[in-house]
């Protein structure tokens, strides 16, 4: 297993629409290990393909303290949705920032798992958001891009500030 090298915003590779995957092979339980190692080691409870540039539609997720409960979701698909909901998000690829987004409250989703079964989950709370967080990552959106322009310029300003103490 390995850590892979997680995008930072605004790296505009976090902007790139992820690809259906058409067969769930070996490599790809490979890049899923590598994924869930990767989260659990950063840590986070997600992570979407996109941000170890690899732009296909897969994601983990362990929303468990104890790191036991892994869901993989390869072509992850809303089916249903109830409510709305607003949490404290933040992002592996965006560190140190954190603010709220409006969700839906539970979510039905259904998606192939790691041997490529299909599967339905019914997710509320925490979950539902995680799910609905590392989705958008799929299609090139990151969180703080719902916030309105002036929050999302400080936000990218207060980036750049810390890139240039970091040098
Ligand atoms: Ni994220």
């Amino acid at each position: 297993m390995a850590i892979l090298k997680i995008l930072q915003y605004p790296d505009e590779r976090l902007h790139t629409v992820a690809a259906p995957v058409t067969e769930v092979t070996g490599k790809t339980r490979t890049l899923i290990q590598n994924m869930a190692e990767t989260m659990y080691a950063a840590p986070g409870i997600g992570l979407a393909a996109t941000q170890v540039d690899v732009h296909e539609r897969i994601i983990v997720i362990d929303i468990s303290e104890t790191h036991d409960q892994l869901h993989t979701l390869i072509n992850p698909e809303i089916i249903a949705h109830h409510g709305a909901l607003e949490y404290e998000e933040g992002c592996l690829s965006v560190p140190g920032i954190y603010g709220k987004v409006k969700r839906a409250e539970s979510v039905t989703i259904s998606a192939l798992n790691a041997e490529g079964k299909p599967f339905t989950l019914e997710a509320s709370g925490l979950l539902a958001i995680c799910i609905q967080h590392e989705m958008d990552h799929l299609e090139g959106k990151v969180f703080v891009e719902y916030w309105s322009a002036f929050k999302l310029s400080r936000v990218l300003a207060k980036i750049k500030k810390r890139q240039r103490s970091a040098m």
